[in-house]
């Protein structure tokens, strides 16, 4: 297994695939579809464009189906739900379709759509996605940070780090073959140096700020909890993620 990261979609490779792909948007659309499908939800469906994602889900059964859309951190008028993954309770969600368009994420989600498996990975279920790695140990890995509009996001690469710290201990690899790129081994120092202090990690990230200036005091607290779902959201479509199995 050879793992690479890329800091944001925009650094992504558009010329080969991987055999499997992992989005990772801690702050907070990853986070988000983790929690929607622990709680219940029937799936995830991801969008780019807000217009594409009200025609598509207009087809769909009112009651079934959830609409979230966030842009700048902030709910989309209109929508039933902004991203923020403590809205979305079971009492909400379970047996639902969450269609869901935000800032990066799902952008992210779109630029890997090709790769013959692709998952949604964030701390709280970063345990999942190495589990995954390990049991079905694919030869190459991307693992994408979906930053914030073409820049770098520190807790994407710090949640990236812990991915490639996890398999790192557990394949019995030596780093230098393990990492794919130089990403890998600044990553997995990065996440080493705060892995005890992530809401301090969040507090010196941009989009961290930006969330605080919106009182998601919360949102940062429940994102930074480490290996709490044991769900993996993995596409089974272009654009159309399920729990695995
Ligand atoms: C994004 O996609 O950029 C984020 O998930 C934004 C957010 O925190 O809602």
């Amino acid at each position: 297994m050879k793992l690479f990261i890329y800091h944001t979609p925009e650094l992504t490779p558009t010329d080969t695939v991987p055999d499997c792909a992992i989005a990772v948007d801690v702050l907070r659309a990853t986070t988000t579809m983790a929690t929607v499908l622990a709680a219940g939800g029937e799936a995830i469906q991801v969008f780019s464009d807000l217009d594409t994602l009200i025609d598509v889900s207009a087809a769909w059964d009112a009651s079934k189906r959830l609409r979230a859309g966030e842009r700048g951190g902030a709910k989309v008028e209109g929508f039933d739900l902004g991203n923020s993954p403590l809205d979305c309770t079971q009492t909400l969600v379970a047996g639902r379709r969450l269609f869901i368009s935000t800032t990066n994420g799902t952008r992210a989600l779109q630029r890997i759509q090709n790769a013959p498996a692709v998952l949604a990975a964030a701390f709280v279920n970063r345990a999942a996605a190495v589990n995954y790695l390990l049991a079905k140990q694919p030869e190459t890995v991307w693992i994408v940070g979906s930053g914030w509009e073409g820049t770098y996001s520190l807790e994407d690469t710090a949640c990236a780090g812990a991915i490639c710290h996890s398999v790192l201990q557990q394949a019995n690899i030596p780093l230098a073959e393990l990492a794919g790129n130089d990403e890998v081994v600044g990553a997995i120092a990065l996440y080493e140096q705060w892995q005890d202090r992530l809401v301090e990690l969040f507090h010196q990230a941009s989009h961290g700020k930006r969330l605080l200036r919106l009182n998601c005091d919360d949102d940062l607290k429940y994102c930074a909890q480490v290996d709490v779902l044991d769900v993996l959201p993995i596409q089974q479509e272009p654009g159309v993620l399920k729990l695995l199995g």
